[in-house]
């Protein structure tokens, strides 16, 4: 009663709860999406929940999507709600552990390695990877079998990301020493640091060495490069920002590099993982999609099918709506947060929004909502045809292969939008492009025998995991080739 009593009229309606501190924490926990629906009935798009003694304010919808995403930086903030989480992962200095104009300059200096030039070289890399991930797991023996993606697609995004974004280097010292510090790393990406960033987990320990470890490899690397010890130059990621200088002429310091490596290894490592897992999952429960997606390859590549290539994954526009429509049902990112710096007014609403709040867009309510998406739950990568190319309306679906998103206002955004928008949405495509076309040339796969559906959401982790094993049984398809 208190809290509907002293409710500020002013103030977006608070989630009802019976436990000051707490609040919502534990229905948005364990299940954010039917938390955020039900309250989006009871209380409309925009409502503030407490989450450990911290106010979120939701906003929903298309609009919801563009006031936070679009907000000024001087209103909203991202580094203050991530920092605790992403600084002890990637290290000082770098994204969120310095000021906003360096971050956004260091994202312009990682496009190094996201133009159309390297993607034409890192195609037939991550083939290669993939390839002979499935030469040497023992997941992958003989004609048939069945794989945890769990365990397995982790590895295989490691990998073809390493080899590709980071560089050869990089990534042979990952297949030795450093994949048990990845792993230790990778550990202390969890929302219990997000939410507690003061309790001394055991976890964090390990996960402290292990990113001083991960930092020295890739310091070992430039300082090997400084004293002239390489044989050849390489020109990949690490040269890149050894020669780059801030606006202001400050190069970049070794640490910077190093955390700058790291970030870029970890913010595609768990969402394209996601997504992979998510994509083998749905077309492992829908036999005719492969069988779509075989035919493709065959008219694209001919019945031999020749090599991958950049040029050719454009033209899969099912193995794109594919992914399209994984990041519909899947998002990786389900909460996207920023600090509130000063009252904030909600457009259309009475609302003011007091600056000790935080705001928190869900883009994945919107891209499941019925207005926007007929038989929202169906996973049907053919409702995108006709709309790969839609550039001229903002609202619209302008997501072809390789296209950028210019709309904030959009009911579909899982790279988000604005200045701190994804750079990584084209090397996601050919990641997933390759891995997607790889399985399908490869193999035939279904989920285990009595499993009609793919396993639940699993949301105890930073990204939208499908619940372990996530086993899925495949058989090697008859006369396949490379
Ligand atoms: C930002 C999603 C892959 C690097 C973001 C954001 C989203 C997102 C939603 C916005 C975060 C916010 O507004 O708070 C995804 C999805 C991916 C993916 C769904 C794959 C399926 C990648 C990859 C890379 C990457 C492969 C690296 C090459 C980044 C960076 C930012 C970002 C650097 C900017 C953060 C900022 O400016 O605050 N991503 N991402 N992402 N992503 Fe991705």
């Amino acid at each position: 009663l208190g809290q509907l009593l002293f409710a500020d009229p002013n103030q977006p309606p608070v989630v009802f709860h019976w436990f000051p501190f707490i609040g919502s924490t534990v229905s948005y926990g364990m299940e954010p999406y039917e938390f955020f629906n039900k309250c989006q009935k009871q209380y409309g798009d925009v409502f503030t929940f407490v989450l450990l003694g911290r106010r979120m304010t939701v906003t929903l919808g298309p609009k919801g999507n563009e006031f936070v995403f679009n907000g000024k930086h001087a209103d909203l903030c991202a580094e203050e709600a991530y920092t605790h989480l992403t600084t002890p992962v990637f290290g000082e200095g770098v994204v969120y552990d310095c000021p906003n104009h360096m971050l956004m300059e260091q994202k312009k200096f990682m496009k190094f390695g996201l133009t159309t030039e390297t993607f034409k070289q890192y195609v037939p890399l991550i083939k290669d990877e993939i390839l002979s991930f499935f030469a040497n797991s023992p997941y992958f023996k003989g004609d048939a079998g069945r794989v945890p993606l769990s365990t397995a697609v982790p590895q295989l995004v490691l990998f073809t990301a390493s080899r590709s974004l980071q560089g050869k280097q990089v990534r042979q010292a990952l297949t030795t020493t450093h994949a048990a510090l990845f792993h230790d790393l990778d550990m202390g990406f969890t929302p219990v640091n997000f939410m507690f960033p003061w309790l001394p987990l055991p976890h964090n320990a390990k996960r402290d060495k292990a990113q001083r470890a991960m930092a020295k490899l890739y310091m070992d690397i430039i300082a090997k490069r400084k004293a002239g010890e390489e044989k050849e130059q390489e020109i990949d990621m690490i040269w890149n920002l050894m020669n780059r200088n801030y606006k202001d002429g400050r190069p970049l310091s070794d640490r910077d590099i190093a955390h700058c490596m790291i970030a870029l290894l970890m913010a595609g490592q768990h969402t394209s993982m996601a997504t992979t897992t998510w994509t083998l999952l749905h077309l492992a429960a829908k036999p005719e999609i492969q069988q779509a997606l075989y035919d493709e390859q065959v008219r694209v590549f001919g019945k031999d099918l020749a090599p991958l290539s950049y040029e050719k994954l454009s033209e899969l526009s099912l193995v794109n709506n594919t992914i399209k429509e994984i990041l519909r049902i899947h998002p990786p990112l389900h909460s996207l947060i920023r600090k509130v710096k000063s009252p904030l007014h909600v457009p259309n609403t009475d609302y003011v929004i007091p600056s000790s709040h935080f705001v928190m867009a869900a883009p994945g309510v919107s891209a499941m909502d019925e207005q926007y998406f007929k038989n929202a739950k169906d996973f049907d990568p053919f409702r995108w045809i006709g709309h790969e190319k839609d550039e001229d309306n903002a609202e619209k679906f302008d997501f072809g292969f390789g296209l950028v998103s210019k709309g904030t206002a959009s009911p579909y955004l899982p790279f988000g939008a604005g200045r701190h928008r994804c750079i990584g949405e084209q090397f996601a495509n050919v990641q997933l492009g390759t891995i997607i076309s790889t399985f399908i040339r490869e193999f035939e796969f279904s989920l285990p025998p009595g499993q009609k559906e793919v396993p639940p959401v699993d949301y105890n982790s930073m990204v939208a995991l499908a619940t372990a094993p996530a086993m899925v049984h495949w058989k090697r398809r008859q006369h396949s080739s490379h």
